[in-house]
């Protein structure tokens, strides 16, 4: 990892969140847990970014206590297996990092937590999520719901108080650290893409794509990727999450690659298309109306508008454009969808879909991502245009402007 955030970020955060939750009740947020992969390993581990955003630790289980003016970190239980194999926590490092000189043991930590929730009404938490998400058809990390109900053990008649909608809103407002972090993801992702698109006429596969950027990221001081790589031909552009990257680079066909580097865990998320040889008539006509839809939705956007609102606004423009090319009759949402079938902004930063509320007017200081798309699979055509946007007093800085749109 770069060095752009200190331990003085971490616990400004901290400060932070103390003054925006006015309760009396404990603070008690944890890490992430490990997830098994296969029998006895592990997937790569993804932080809670809450956590890391409060910690700057990316470690499994660690718990976080704020009490009033007192905060204190608690070390899992770790067996001899798990240091072996995966490295031994450190307090005097953790402590380092994080600004939180009390690092306690397993034990002697969850002593003195469990002296205060039993005297206490309250406690001020991250709401665990459910078990499963069925509109993603995903199981969510179960480390939060495990703390819980640890608490609930403690003291069955706590009460827990969600404090998600106060990390939401200090998360969606950047600091310049975190804006220096996203800008040096966003230009390691800009300069990968730029050397890429120069070497494309001798790439043959896919897969080939996805090492230079992989390779492109780490030489240029990235961690790696901020999430999987999709490097789309053809149709394959039109699975939104695309990530086989196998297939041959065919003359006359489109590729999309949608990829982003991660710097102290901030991601850039950047799309372009590119033609392989030269584009048909009917790619080109596709792709400047995303470009438009692209430019149009980077105009609208300014500090007192909603993502919400300016989903709406381009809903009806890119439902125009796709009346233009022929692909819908009516310029109504069901319609439209069945070639855009995705939203136009999310937030972009600890974590590359970054938690912020959708509803809430943009402020100076946001960053969201812009990526309006068109796929036509009966085509074999799967377009998407995406920057990284800076919103800012005076309108909005488009941090990945450097890297050309142009087809
Ligand atoms: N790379 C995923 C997305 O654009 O949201
Ligand atoms: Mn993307
Ligand atoms: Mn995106």
């Amino acid at each position: 990892m770069s060095d752009l955030l200190s331990a003085d970020f971490y616990a400004g955060n901290r400060k932070r969140l103390r003054s925006l939750f006015q309760g009396t009740a404990p603070i008690v947020i944890t890490a992430a847990g490990s997830l098994q992969q296969g029998s006895d390993y592990a997937y790569s581990f993804h932080q809670d970014g809450s956590f890391l955003y409060l910690t700057g630790l990316n470690n499994a289980e660690l718990v976080l206590v704020i009490d009033r003016d007192r905060e204190y970190l608690i070390l899992p239980e770790r067996s001899h297996v798990s240091d072996v194999f995966d490295g031994s926590y450190e307090a005097e490092s953790f402590a380092k990092i994080s600004g939180i000189s009390e690092v306690l043991d397993y034990k002697v930590g969850w002593k003195k937590l469990a002296t205060r929730l039993k005297r206490s009404k309250h406690v001020a938490t991250l709401a665990p999520p459910a078990p499963y998400v069925d509109v993603l058809n995903l199981y969510t990390n179960p480390a939060r719901a495990v703390l819980m109900e640890k608490i609930k053990t403690l003291n069955p008649d706590i009460e827990p108080l969600d404090l998600r909608q106060h990390l939401a809103v200090m998360r969606m407002i950047k600091q310049p650290a975190e804006l220096a972090a996203i800008q040096k993801a966003v230009d390691t992702t800009v300069k990968t893409f730029q050397e890429i698109q120069k070497k494309l006429p001798k790439l043959r596969y896919e897969y080939e794509v996805e090492a230079l950027l992989g390779y492109g990221f780490r030489r240029r001081g990235a961690d790696g990727h901020a999430y999987s790589p999709i490097v789309g031909v053809g149709q394959n552009a039109c699975t939104l999450h695309y990530e086989e990257n196998n297939d041959p680079l065919t003359e006359n066909q489109l590729l999309l690659i949608d990829a982003g580097a991660q710097v102290n865990r901030y991601a850039a998320d950047i799309t372009r298309t590119f033609a392989i040889g030269q584009p048909t008539k009917r790619q080109r006509q596709v792709y400047d109306a995303v470009l438009e839809v692209h430019e149009f939705a980077l105009t609208n956007l300014k500090a007192g508008i909603s993502i919400r609102d300016n989903e709406k606004t381009v809903e009806q423009f890119m439902g125009e454009k796709l009346r233009s090319l022929g692909l819908i009759r009516n310029v109504e949402r069901e319609e439209i969808r069945k070639y855009y079938p995705h939203a136009t902004s999310h937030f972009l930063g600890l974590d590359v879909h970054d938690g912020g509320d959708y509803d809430k007017p943009l402020e100076s200081g946001v960053v969201l991502t812009v990526e309006p798309g068109i796929y036509i699979p009966e085509e074999g055509i799967g377009i998407r245009i995406e920057d990284d946007v800076l919103i800012t007093a005076t309108g909005i800085d488009v941090l990945s402007a450097k890297l050309p749109t142009v087809l």
